[in-house]
């Protein structure tokens, strides 16, 4: 009996890994990944160049996170291509505005890419220029229930890029990820992190230069690169050390060697468009009855994310005197 179970476990794994094989390098490289998976041959593939002279300004109504000033225990896992943070609670943290208009996105998982040297590493470039990390923040579409579902609609995933520069100091909000990256330098390895996490400690915390993004739609960056994702590119940009970025490239990949690099090279932007989100400076007067104002002319100001606050909150409350009862 504990025999099978573990013959079992093991066909598992082997499985497990044989359906997994991409990597950076070599014959598993990306220019290998359309041999297994025909969809990464797509015409709305990711990464890309955002050429800024190139895209179409727009003014959409604003972005609105909920959640991340809220502490969750987190756990960080080596999966053999990248470092990923997900944390132990479900539903909690949402996305919704912007390019995604009412509907509401939930947070799944955060991971990163970086390259060999500082010079390289993000996945879309801006002007050619590469940076030498790059932060994504995956959100699936609430309607369709969990992250599996999403993958079969074009609409499923809203990812957050998020681009960083090297700066001379460590950035101390990163410490808690940072610190524990030897300890999951083997593939398969988990850790949680020492106290729990505010994700807007990692994220743009500002208000404002949170609404000035590009946005565009495309794909996933790793096998099967399904195109199922709303981009949402910060101009703003993230700072960490050389050391901070450095410890990355001690993990392990799914072949054993270290992971130096782990971003694909941009693809063809083809027929679409990116799109520059300009925010609004001036404040629209609150008085204005709604008909008189375009869509495009909401202002990103704080009254617009009270509302979901509060009807959270009167939520809460209500479903905690329903507990009671
Ligand atoms: C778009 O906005 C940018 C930055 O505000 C500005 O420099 C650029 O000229 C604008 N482009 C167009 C086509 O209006
Ligand atoms: C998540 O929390 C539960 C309950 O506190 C705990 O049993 C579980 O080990 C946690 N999982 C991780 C990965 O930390
Ligand atoms: C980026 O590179 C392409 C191809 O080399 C070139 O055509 C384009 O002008 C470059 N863009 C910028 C902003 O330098
Ligand atoms: C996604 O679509 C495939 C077929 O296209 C189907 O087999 C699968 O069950 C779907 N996944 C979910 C979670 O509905
Ligand atoms: C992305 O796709 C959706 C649905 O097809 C479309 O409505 C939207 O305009 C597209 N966004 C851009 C930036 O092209
Ligand atoms: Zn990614």
């Amino acid at each position: 009996m504990v025999f099978s179970i573990a013959t079992f476990g093991l066909l598992l794994l082997l499985g497990f890994c044989l359906g997994d094989d991409f990597g950076y390098d070599g014959n598993h490289g990306p220019s290998h990944w359309g041999e297994e998976y025909h969809t990464c041959i797509g015409k709305h593939q990711s990464p890309i160049n955002i050429e800024e002279h190139n895209v179409k300004n727009v003014s959409l109504p604003p972005l609105k996170l909920i959640g991340i000033d809220d502490p969750y225990q987190s756990f960080v896992t080596n999966n053999g291509h990248t470092v990923m943070l997900k944390i132990n609670e479900s539903k909690v943290i949402m996305l919704s505005g912007g390019p995604l208009g009412n509907k509401v996105y939930v947070f799944e998982q955060l991971h990163f890419h970086w390259g060999q040297n500082d010079f390289e590493g993000s996945e879309d470039l801006i002007n050619n220029h590469s940076f030498p990390m790059e932060m994504h923040a995956v959100f699936y579409k609430e309607d369709y229930k969990s992250m599996n579902e999403a993958l079969n609609h074009s609409d499923g995933l809203a990812i957050l890029a998020y681009l960083y520069e090297v700066s001379p100091n460590p950035n101390v909000m990163y410490e808690p990820i940072v610190e524990v990256l030897p300890d999951i330098e083997t593939v398969g390895s988990e850790k949680v992190l020492r106290e729990p996490l505010m994700l807007r400690k990692l994220f743009i915390s500002d208000i404002t230069t949170m609404q000035d993004y590009f946005t565009y739609n495309g794909s996933l960056t790793t096998p099967p690169c399904l195109e199922v994702a709303i981009w949402i590119d910060f101009k703003d940009h993230l700072r960490l050390s050389h050391e901070q970025i450095a410890a990355f490239r001690n993990l392990r990949s799914t072949e054993g060697d270290k992971l130096t690099h782990n971003f694909r090279p941009v693809q063809s932007l083809e027929d679409r468009i990116v799109l520059h989100n300009i925010p609004r400076e001036q404040n629209i007067p609150r008085n204005i009855p709604p008909k008189t104002y375009h869509r495009f002319d909401e202002h990103s100001g704080q009254h617009n994310v009270e509302m979901p606050l509060s009807i959270i909150a009167l939520a809460v409350l209500f479903a905690v005197i329903l507990f009671a009862i």
